[in-house]
């Protein structure tokens, strides 16, 4: 059965020593909690190997914000997928409607991407979601459905199965507007539908797809309650170690 999953995304936040201190901040909350899903740091290229080394594995998985598309050589201030493995980051966020939009990545350049993080060991947790113009043209079903057939569906089953899906709608993101619980329960009913309809419904029961946009402690349990939302990435809320936690509880 698929795993629930609370992953924060702190984008471009905190300088070393205090990403360190949040890190330890979150360990020391979870400390003798009984968790009732996997919970995920998504820390700058910077805070990996250290944050690795503060937090306690059991509890604790690390994730990078992205990766570069080439393996390795003269690609002067990229990070490759083997060097985000090599820190001890076990994820990497890829798709996000920010490295989109402001860093042009295109279906093709996060097809590339998804492979050379599977291909180094890496999971993926993979980012859709429609822009509210889209959202008001009633579009948005056809928009996510492309996103993901575009990068992911030349992987193999086996392939998929190291995808996390996160819906984030981009009206939602940073902007205190959160999909409603019925608004997010829908899209993500409809991408394990997508997911099925591609791999098999066993496969698309497997995969984790996870909600983003405004997740805090006052909506998750809310959201998480539906039977396809199966977690969250979590950007603002996940800077405060204590509306962090409050969103892994949403789960208890
Ligand atoms: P937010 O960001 O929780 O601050 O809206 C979520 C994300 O972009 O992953």
């Amino acid at each position: 059965m698929r795993k629930n999953i609370v992953a924060g995304n702190w984008k471009m936040n905190k300088t070393l020593d205090e990403g360190l201190a949040l890190a330890k901040d979150v360990n020391e909350l979870l400390k003798g909690t009984d968790l009732k899903c996997d919970v995920i740091l998504g820390t700058p290229f910077i805070h990996l190997a250290s944050v690795a080394k503060v937090v306690d594995p059991s509890k604790i998985a690390i994730s990078a914000q992205n990766c570069a598309d080439k393996e390795a050589g003269a690609y002067t201030g990229e990070v490759s997928a083997a060097m985000v493995k090599s820190t001890g980051a076990s994820y990497v966020i890829l798709g996000h409607s920010e490295r989109r939009a402001y860093y042009h990545e295109t279906p093709e350049i996060l097809k590339t991407k998804v492979q050379l993080a599977l291909k180094n060991g890496l999971k993926v947790i993979f980012c859709v979601g429609e822009v509210l113009e889209e959202r008001e043209q009633g579009v948005y079903f056809d928009v996510v459905k492309a996103q993901i057939e575009s990068s992911l569906f030349e992987l193999t089953a086996d392939e998929f199965a190291h995808i996390v899906l996160a819906y984030e709608p981009v009206w939602a993101i940073g902007t205190g507007k959160t999909a409603t619980p019925a608004q997010a329960q829908e899209m993500h009913a409809f991408i394990r539908k997508t997911v099925a309809d591609k791999y098999g419904a066993e496969v698309a029961d497997n995969t984790t797809i996870l909600y983003g946009g405004s997740a805090n402690p006052g909506n998750a349990k809310e959201l998480f309650a539906n039977p396809d939302v199966d977690g969250g990435l979590i950007g603002g809320a996940s800077l405060k170690p204590n509306d962090f936690k409050a969103v892994i509880d949403a789960f208890n």
